[in-house]
This record gives C-alpha cells, structure tokens and sequence, in this order.
C-alpha cells in the first residue's frame, strides 16, 4: 500500500514530518474502523443503486473492503501515520487492493460525513452495551435488595443517624439512580442515531445520492436534515458525556458509601477479597481499592465533559479539525465507564452485611425519635409541641446514656403524661421502618414490593 497522501494533488513541499504525527489520528481512530467499513459498504451499495457505479466497481469495493476488515481483524493490516485517519488508511488499502474501482469509493461524500457517520454508528453499539451493564448491575442489586428487604440499619442525613430504614430500601435507591442512567442513554441515543452521510464536506453533494436507503442500510433512523449541522456538531457526543458523567456521579456516591460501610469503624459491609488489595507496610490492611479508584475515576469523565463543551465551543460552521479532538474523550469515557459498571455488577452480589453492626448502630442516635413524635401527634399533640416534648427526652437520654427506648413509662409520662405502655412498640426498630409504610418507604413489605414493581419494569423493557 502506498503512503501517498490521498489529498497530495495542489502541494508542491511534501508535509513537515512533525505536523505529519500532530496532526494524525490513526493511531485512536483506527478503533472506529468496523464502522468506517460499514459506512463504506452502504455508500457503495448506494451509488450503485443509483447509477454512480456500476455493479462490478460495487463487487469489487464491497468484497475488498470486507478483506480489509478481515486483515484488521487478523491483526495483520499495517496502520499509516503518512494517511493520517482510519478513513484514508483504508482507502488507501482499498485501492492497493482492487486497484481502479478503489479510487471511485470517495464519490459523492468527504471525510466530513464520513467521520460523523462512524462515531455515530460507533457511539449507537457502546450505548447499547452500557445499557446492558447498567441493567445487569441492577439485577444484581435487586438480588441483595431482596435479601435484605428487612435488614435494619441507620438511615443517614449530613452522615449523622436520622431515621432506621432497611439496607434494601437503601440499595433500590441505588437501583433508581441507575434506572435514570439507563434512561438517559436512551434518550441520547434517539439524538445518536440520526444520520450525517451525505452531507459531504459541508454542502451536500452534486450527485443523485439516496440518503435514505443508506440511512436504511445502517440502521439509522433518518438522514440527517441539514448538511452544515451534520457534519459539525458534536452535541451528540457531549449529551452522551454528559450521561456517563451522571452515571460515575452515582457510582462514585455508591463507592463513598461502600468504603464507609466497609470500614472498621462503621462494620457494615464486608468487600470480597477479590475487590480488596494489600499494603505493602501494615499487614492488617484490607483497602477498598475498587471501589476508590472508581470515585476517583468519576474525576476524569467530568473532565471529559467540559472538554468536549469547550472543544466544540465557539466553533463557526461547518467542519473544523477541532473536531478531531472529540474522539479520545469519548473513547476514554466509554472505556471507563464500561470497566466501572462491570466490577460494580461483579462485586455487589459479592457483600456480605454484617446484619448485628447495622443494627447495633440503628440502636444508637435516637434514630426513633421522630417515631416517638408521630406518636405524640396521634395521640392530639400537634407537632411542633411532640416535637419539642421528644427534643427534651432525648436530652435526657443523652444526661443517662441511654437510648428512648430503654426509658421507662414513667419517665416517658413525665415528658407526656398520655404516654401508654404500646408507646415501646413505635420506639423498636423493626416498629418504626414497618411503620412507614406507603410507596416509596421503607417498610420491608413496601421494598419488596418495589423490588416486584422494578423486576416487571425491567422484563416490559
Ligand atoms: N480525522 C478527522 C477527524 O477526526 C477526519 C475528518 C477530517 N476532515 C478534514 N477535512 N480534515 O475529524
């Protein structure tokens, strides 16, 4: 295959050999080739159905390019820096191989439509995938959910114990978190998978192209409708980023979250082995690695959020090689979060909860004080007054260091005279996350329910 540039015709001085390297693509965008080569098959069956080539120049492009990508695939193609892009590497190769036929593949498009056209195709798969590993790690979470579905543990605000609630409860929070991930990947995707072939460099093409049968061929919804937008805007590709950054924002609240229960002051959780690592000084040492370097991964997705928004910021119309710089975030990105979901889908169903810590920690922090108040406002209190009447019992809890519940009725009764002996029953844990239940609380028979309502959610999907 010859290294001659493609575009070489106008210029006298061949390129400085280190703008040929600065300005090359090759060695990221080659990841895109399954789609160039795809792209490149449906405009050729297109300009032959509409008379540009004829069927044996169609054969011959269709059967060389599908040896290329075989070549590829093999490992056995040889990338060129010289040829700049995944486009005109194989190109270039198209021609070496099938010879005349080769060099008529480039009628009626540009490298601008073209490049559009594969991140597109490209983007629409790793969309996909990422939905499944979101829905898998939802599964997973579903899983523990219901085996937990009435494990107490303390509910948390500004980290300080407020209110029991159920570790299941806690994880279908976590599974709606993704479930809007999910559905935001999919709304994406509606904007992804509009198709800019055919816009060519800029304005469109003087040939009879139909856009719509390659639309068709590629599985796109429609052509694209105005060909300077096509092939310039990337607002596809921060929308997405925008996504991934979403779903690494949670993830990286669940890591926080699984390195706090998995600590030896908190005792919740146990990590497997297999997610943990070592230190190489302190020999008692199990580190939640995993879980860190995800909350730490999240950093660099936001920073390839605001990258793309600024890359594509100010830019006038239509195509500019800024662009190019959109591929290594959004690859990065796509790599990244693919890893992070898969090690969270492996490593849930790998917690092991110590159920007695959880517990023993609900027990502490008046967590069914806000229960003891409901109760005073049954029985005709309005709730500023139980409120302030449960604020002086705890108090007192807090002089005896005790919790309310190891209070004795007569003590109670001095704060409330109405008080009866049933008042223990609201004060129990089990009573007060039993208690809340509606939609959406935390009830063991209202997580399960949840988790019933999400499995046939999933399944109509
Ligand atoms: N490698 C280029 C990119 O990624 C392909 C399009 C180049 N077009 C151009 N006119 N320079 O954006």
């Amino acid at each position: 295959m010859s290294d001659k540039k493609l575009w070489s015709g106008r210029f006298n001085q061949p390129t400085d050999a280190f703008v040929e390297a600065f300005t090359a693509s090759v060695e990221f965008d080659q990841r895109l080739y399954r789609y160039d080569i795809a792209g490149s098959i449906a405009h050729a069956r297109m300009l032959a159905r509409s008379g540009i080539l004829n069927e044996q120049e169609r054969d011959a492009i269709v059967g060389g390019l599908e040896k290329i990508r075989e070549r590829i695939e093999a490992g056995a193609f040889d990338w060129s820096i010289a040829l700049e892009d995944v486009h005109m590497n194989i190109e270039s190769a198209l021609t070496a191989e099938i010879g005349y036929a080769g060099k008529k593949l480039h009628t009626g498009r540009s490298r601008n439509d073209q490049v559009a056209t594969d991140i597109r195709l490209w983007l629409r798969d790793e969309i996909e995938a990422l939905r499944q590993s979101i829905l898998k790690l939802q599964h997973a979470l579903l899983d523990i959910a219901l085996r937990e579905a009435a494990t107490i543990m303390p509910g948390f605000t500004h980290l300080q114990t407020a209110q029991p609630i159920t570790f299941g409860h806690h994880m279908m929070a976590w599974f709606e978190m993704l479930d809007r991930d999910r559905e935001r990947l999919a709304d994406c995707n509606k904007r992804v998978n509009i198709m800019p072939l055919g816009a060519a460099a800029l304005a469109g093409t003087t040939y009879p192209i139909d856009r719509h049968y390659c639309a068709q061929q590629l599985g796109f919804e429609r052509p694209s409708e105005n060909s300077l937008d096509s092939v310039s805007d990337r607002d596809f590709a921060i929308e997405f980023s925008a996504a991934a950054a979403l779903i690494m924002m949670h993830l990286s609240r669940m890591s926080e979250e699984l390195i706090i229960w998995s600590s030896a002051q908190f005792a919740f959780i146990e990590l497997s082995d297999s997610f943990c690592t070592g230190s190489s000084i302190m020999p008692q040492k199990k580190n939640p690695d995993v879980p860190e370097l995800i909350r730490g991964k999240s950093g660099r997705i936001f920073g390839h959020l605001i990258s793309l928004l600024t890359l594509m910021k100010s830019q006038p119309l239509a195509y500019n090689k800024d662009n190019q710089e959109d591929k290594e975030p959004l690859f990065d990105c796509v790599d990244n979060v693919k890893g992070s979901l898969k090690i969270f889908a492996d490593m849930i169903p790998a917690i092991s909860c110590r159920r007695d810590n959880m517990r023993a920690a609900a027990m502490k922090g008046f967590a069914t004080a806000t229960d003891l108040a409901d109760y005073l406002v049954r029985q005709g209190s309005t709730f500023r007054d139980a409120h302030e009447i449960v604020g002086k019992a705890v108090a007192r809890c807090v002089e005896k260091a005790c919790d309310l519940s190891e209070l004795s009725l007569q003590e109670l009764q001095a704060f409330s005279p109405g008080i009866g002996k049933e008042v223990f029953d609201v004060l129990t844990l089990e009573g007060s996350v039993a208690a809340r239940n509606h939609i959406g609380g935390t009830a063991p028979n209202q997580v399960r329910a949840a988790i019933e309502r999400a499995r046939k959610r999933l399944t109509n999907q």
